[in-house]
C-alpha cells in the first residue's frame, strides 16, 4: 500500500514523516487496507485529511500524544464506510432517507470499529460530522443536554473537542477542495465562503487551511 500524491502545501517537514510513520503500523495498516479494498478514494481522501490534521496539529502546538490522536483520527475517521455500499457512497443524485440514515451511521459505526485505541480516539472519531450544518449524531443541542446531564462524567473536555474541529474542518475543507465522482473541485475562495457558512467550530482552522 502506497502513500499517494497530494495537492496541498504543507507548512511542516515533519508532517508527511509523521503519518509515513502512522500508515506503517501494524494495527493501523488493517484497517486502511480495509478502507483500500472498499473504495481507494476512501483511502486517499483519509490520507490527505490525515496530513492537514497534523499540520494544523503542529501550527496550533499540540503535544505527541495530541498529534498521535489527530492522524490516527485522520487515517480512520471514515472507517464506517467499509460497512456502506459504493452505489450510495458514490451516488450522484439525492439519497433517500433510508441511504441518508445509512450514511450517517458511518460515525457510530466507525467510532466502535477502532479498537486499542482508547477513548479518546472513539470520541474524536464519533463527532467528526458535529460541527456543520444539520450535524450527526448529534444536535447541537442534543449535545449540550447529554453534556448538563452527564456532568463530569462522559463530558468530552476541551482538548478532545479542539481535535474533533480540527477533523472536522479538515474533512471538510478536503472534500470541498477534491474532485469526486459526482462532483468537481471547489477553488479556495469557494471553499471559504462554503466554510464560513457551514462549519460551526473554530473559525481560525478554515483560516488556516486556506493557507495551504
Ligand atoms: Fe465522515
Ligand atoms: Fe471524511
Amino acid at each position: 500500500m502506497k502513500v499517494q500524491q497530494h495537492q496541498y502545501q504543507l507548512r511542516f517537514q515533519q508532517t508527511e514523516e509523521l503519518i509515513k510513520r502512522f500508515f506503517g503500523e501494524k494495527r493501523i495498516k488493517k484497517y486502511l487496507k480495509a478502507l483500500q479494498n472498499h473504495s481507494s478514494h476512501i483511502l486517499d481522501h483519509s490520507f490527505r485529511v490525515a496530513l492537514l490534521c497534523v499540520d494544523l496539529g503542529f501550527e496550533n502546538k499540540f503535544g505527541e500524544r495530541e498529534m498521535q490522536l489527530l492522524g490516527y483520527a485522520g487515517l480512520l475517521h471514515d472507517i464506517g464506510k467499509v460497512q456502506i455500499p459504493l452505489e450510495v457512497l458514490d451516488k450522484d443524485s439525492i439519497l433517500t432517507s433510508f441511504e441518508r440514515e445509512l450514511v450517517n451511521e458511518h460515525t457510530r459505526s466507525g467510532s466502535q470499529a477502532v479498537h486499542g485505541f482508547g477513548d479518546d480516539l472513539k470520541r474524536i472519531i464519533v463527532g467528526h460530522h458535529e460541527y456543520q450544518e444539520n450535524s450527526y449524531p448529534r444536535k447541537k443541542t442534543e449535545r449540550r443536554a447529554i453534556e448538563r446531564k452527564e456532568k463530569g462524567r462522559r463530558k468530552d473536555n476541551p482538548l478532545i473537542e479542539s481535535l474533533t474541529e480540527i477533523l472536522a474542518a479538515s474533512d471538510s475543507y478536503d472534500a470541498l477542495r477534491s474532485k469526486r465522482v459526482y462532483k468537481p473541485s471547489k477553488d479556495k475562495a469557494e471553499t471559504k465562503r462554503i466554510m464560513l457558512n457551514q462549519y460551526t467550530g473554530d473559525s481560525k482552522y478554515i483560516n488556516q487551511l486556506l493557507t495551504r
